[in-house]
């Protein structure tokens, strides 16, 4: 019988800033259209910051709503998943920790790109079994739009704004909520096909200016696209498997809303019904780390994820990353 400490979800969370900015708006400045965004992406409209804010002002709403929905403020380390720190230096975390209340907690940033939640909840996860603490706040945010290049037609329609938080308690690994075997892998001889080429080491230690364009983040869509259906199916059937599911057998199934015609390959070669496929992406674009969260809260808030669904999450992204988990859905308060 196993005593290893699992990680337990009993709060959810999540956050997106009030601008709406929809395909029309996008079509005013872009060579694109409502008719090409919504049927190559199934985008319709998305939440974007405001000037001046950044990506711990949306983490802190969403752990706010996360730890308000557990029932108590209280946590005694924060993770951050985010490819958009507030700053390169420090991490992010710890300015989120501290606004929450939360005292001088363990705190820092997980960088996975697209990817981050599920390799947050591994940090998480590892928190609670190394005995660090009992209860971990994971919070996924980007303020993605803020490394898009707003001339770039083939990023700027797709990416967006948000956070999704959840709170996990030591627990068992057989009660509802429990964090289930997580895969997760990378290739980064693949990683230029995501990137924002400057503003790192790399350039800075040349000591060339780079060129404006490169201080954006590009994508080869493409083969961004081969790649995410290809990785998704493959990683979601080893964590199904190894939870002891088969994929088609799973209530719901939430993978990372890049790209709505992504979603429906991946749960067709996994033979998952439509029904029971999750998404939100017409409403919020491509949230980076944000998603796979803030798919989870408004699916709990409005009834189409509730307590007893066996789930099946994936995630692919940038580095190139990608990763799968499972987990019984629990009863958590919504806000
Ligand atoms: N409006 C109008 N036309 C456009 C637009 C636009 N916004 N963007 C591209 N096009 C054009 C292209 O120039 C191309 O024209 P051409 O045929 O004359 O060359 C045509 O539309 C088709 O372009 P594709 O790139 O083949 O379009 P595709 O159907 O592949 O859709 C997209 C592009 C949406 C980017 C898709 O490839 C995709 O979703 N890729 C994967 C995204 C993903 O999974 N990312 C990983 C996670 S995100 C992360 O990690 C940060």
């Amino acid at each position: 019988m196993s005593t290893r400490r699992a990680a337990v979800v009993c709060g959810i969370g999540s956050y997106v800033p009030p601008d709406v900015v929809t395909n029309e708006d996008l079509a005013r400045s872009l060579d694109t259209s409502d008719d090409w965004i919504r049927s190559r992406t199934g985008i319709a409209r998305r939440r974007v910051v405001a000037p001046g804010t950044a990506t711990s002002d949306l983490a802190v709403e969403a752990g706010l709503r996360a730890l308000k929905s557990a029932g108590d403020g209280r946590a005694g380390a924060v993770v951050l998943a985010t490819t958009t720190p507030d700053q390169p230096c420090p991490a992010t975390a710890p300015q989120v920790a501290a606004r929450l209340g939360l005292g001088e907690v363990p705190a820092f940033d997980v960088a996975a790109v697209c990817s981050g939640f599920l390799y947050g909840l591994a940090s998480a996860a590892g928190l609670i079994a190394a005995g660090v603490t009992d209860r971990v706040l994971l919070i996924a945010a980007d303020a993605f739009t803020t490394i898009i290049n707003p001339k770039d037609r083939t990023t700027a329609v797709i990416f967006a704004d948000g956070a999704g938080a959840v709170l996990l308690r030591a627990g068992s690994p057989r009660e509802p909520g429990a964090v289930g075997p997580l895969v997760l892998g990378s290739d980064g001889g693949l990683s230029h096909l995501i990137e924002v080429p400057a503003g790192g080491s790399r350039q800075r230690s040349s000591g060339r200016e780079p060129a404006p364009e490169d201080r954006f983040f590009r994508m080869v869509g493409r083969d961004t696209y081969r790649h995410a259906v290809e990785r998704m199916t493959v990683t979601s059937t080893e964590a199904a498997e190894r939870a002891g599911w088969r994929p088609c057998d799973v209530d719901r199934f939430a993978a990372h809303q890049a790209n709505a015609r992504i979603l429906e390959a991946v749960s067709e070669r996994l033979g998952i019904p439509g029904e029971r496929r999750l998404s939100n992406i017409a409403t919020v674009g491509n949230t980076g780390a944000a998603s796979l969260p803030l798919l989870l809260a408004e699916s709990a808030a409005d009834g189409r994820l509730t307590a007893g669904h066996r789930l099946l999450l994936t995630a692919f992204g940038g580095g190139l990353s990608w990763g799968a988990t499972t987990l019984v859905w629990p009863e958590v308060q919504t806000t």
